[in-house]
C-alpha cells in the first residue's frame, strides 16, 4: 500500500496552485462583503478585517467551492458560503486566543487580535464575524445567485454545525477538560465537534450550492469530518514540533494551557499514525464522487503540514 502522505513534487506543486487560486477568489470578494467605512464603529470593521486579512491557510473556502465544483456546479456559486465560513473560522480564531481561552498572543503570524485591538474589540470583532455569515448567505438568497432553498438549507447547516451542537459545543469541552486528563473517547470527541463540524459544513454546503441531494451531502459531510478529526491532529502535533515562526501562532501552548491532546495521550508516532488512517478513511467516503484529484491531494497535504 502506498503511504498515503507521500506526493510527488508535482502533485504539491497543483495543489498548491489551485489552493491558491480558490484563496484569490475569497480574498477578492471577502473585503467587499466588509469594506472599511468612515463610521463611528469603525475600529470593529478594523479589528475584524485585521484579523481576516491576516491570511492562513483558506482550505474552508477550498472545500466549499471545490464540493461545488464536483458536484457539477459552478464554484462561483459557492462564493458567497466560502466567505462566510471563512468569517466563521475567522472569529472562531480570535475568540480562541482570548485571555480567558487559549491565550495566545500571535495569529496568522501577526500579534492576535486582542493584542493588537484590546479584548473588548476582539470579543466584537469575533462577534461580528459570527453574524455577518448569515447575512452573506441571506442575501445571495435573495439575490437569487444562490436558490433560496439553497439559501435556507445552507443558514441552517452554519448555524448548526458552528453552535452548541458543532464548533462551540467542542470549544466548551476543550475549556472544561483543562487540566485534566479525558479518555480518547472525549478528546476525538472535542476535535470532532470543535474542527471537524466547520470541515463538515464545507464539504455539505458546497454540495447543496451545487443542488446535489442528501446521498451525496453525506458522503461530502462523512469526508469532512474525518478530515476534521486529522486536521486537529495534527494541529496538535505542530503544537509540540513545528517551527513558530512558519506556524504563525505560538508552539507548545497546549501544554502551557493544560490541554490534553491525543498526542499528548498516545504519543506523536501513534496519533500521526491515527490520522494517516482517518485521511485514508476520509478519501473512501468520496468513491462515489468524479475527480477528485484536488481533494485527494488537499487531505494529503494537510497530513504533511507544516503549518
Ligand atoms: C486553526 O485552523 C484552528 C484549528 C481548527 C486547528 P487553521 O490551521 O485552518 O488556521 P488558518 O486558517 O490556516 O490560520
Ligand atoms: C481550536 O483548536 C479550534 C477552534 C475552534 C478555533 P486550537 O486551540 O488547537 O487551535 P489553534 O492551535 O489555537 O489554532
Ligand atoms: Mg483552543
Ligand atoms: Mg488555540
Ligand atoms: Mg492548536
Amino acid at each position: 500500500m502506498n503511504k498515503i502522505d507521500e506526493m510527488t513534487e508535482n502533485e504539491v506543486k497543483e495543489v498548491k496552485e489551485t489552493l491558491c487560486e480558490y484563496a484569490s477568489m475569497t480574498e477578492e470578494a471577502l473585503f467587499k462583503l466588509l469594506p472599511e467605512t468612515d463610521c463611528l464603529q469603525k475600529s470593529v470593521i478594523k479589528a475584524a478585517r485585521y484579523s481576516l486579512e491576516a491570511g492562513g491557510k483558506r482550505i474552508r473556502p477550498a472545500l466549499v467551492m471545490e464540493f461545488c465544483r464536483v458536484c457539477g456546479g459552478e464554484p462561483e456559486t459557492a462564493l458567497p458560503v466560502a466567505c462566510a465560513i471563512e468569517m466563521m473560522h475567522t472569529f472562531s480564531l480570535i475568540h480562541d486566543d482570548l485571555p480567558c481561552m487559549d491565550d495566545d498572543d500571535m495569529r496568522r503570524g501577526k500579534p492576535s487580535c486582542h493584542k493588537a485591538f484590546g479584548e473588548a474589540q476582539a470579543v466584537l470583532a469575533g462577534d461580528a464575524l459570527a453574524i455577518l455569515p448569515f447575512q452573506i448567505i441571506a442575501e445571495a438568497g435573495l439575490k437569487k445567485t444562490l436558490s433560496e432553498n439553497a439559501a435556507l438549507k445552507i443558514t441552517k447547516l452554519l448555524a448548526e454545525l458552528s453552535g452548541m451542537y458543532g464548533m462551540i459545543g467542542g470549544q466548551t469541552i476543550d475549556i472544561e477538560c483543562e487540566n485534566k486528563t479525558p479518555p480518547e473517547e472525549v478528546i476525538l470527541e472535542m476535535y470532532r465537534m470543535k474542527t471537524g463540524a466547520l470541515l463538515e459544513f464545507c464539504c455539505k454546503a458546497g454540495c447543496i450550492a451545487a443542488g446535489a441531494d442528501m446521498r451525496v451531502q453525506s458522503f461530502a459531510g462523512t469526508f469532512g469530518q474525518r478530515l476534521g478529526l486529522a486536521f486537529q491532529i495534527i494541529d496538535d502535533i505542530l503544537d509540540i514540533t513545528a517551527d513558530e515562526k512558519l506556524l504563525g501562532k505560538p508552539v507548545g501552548s497546549d501544554a502551557a494551557s493544560g490541554k490534553h491532546t491525543l498526542a499528548g495521550l498516545v504519543g506523536i508516532e501513534k496519533a500521526r499514525d491515527m490520522a494517516q488512517a482517518l485521511t485514508k478513511k476520509a478519501l473512501d467516503a468520496l468513491s462515489e464522487f468524479p475527480d477528485i484529484g484536488f481533494l485527494r491531494g488537499l487531505a494529503k497535504m494537510l497530513l504533511c503540514r507544516q503549518y
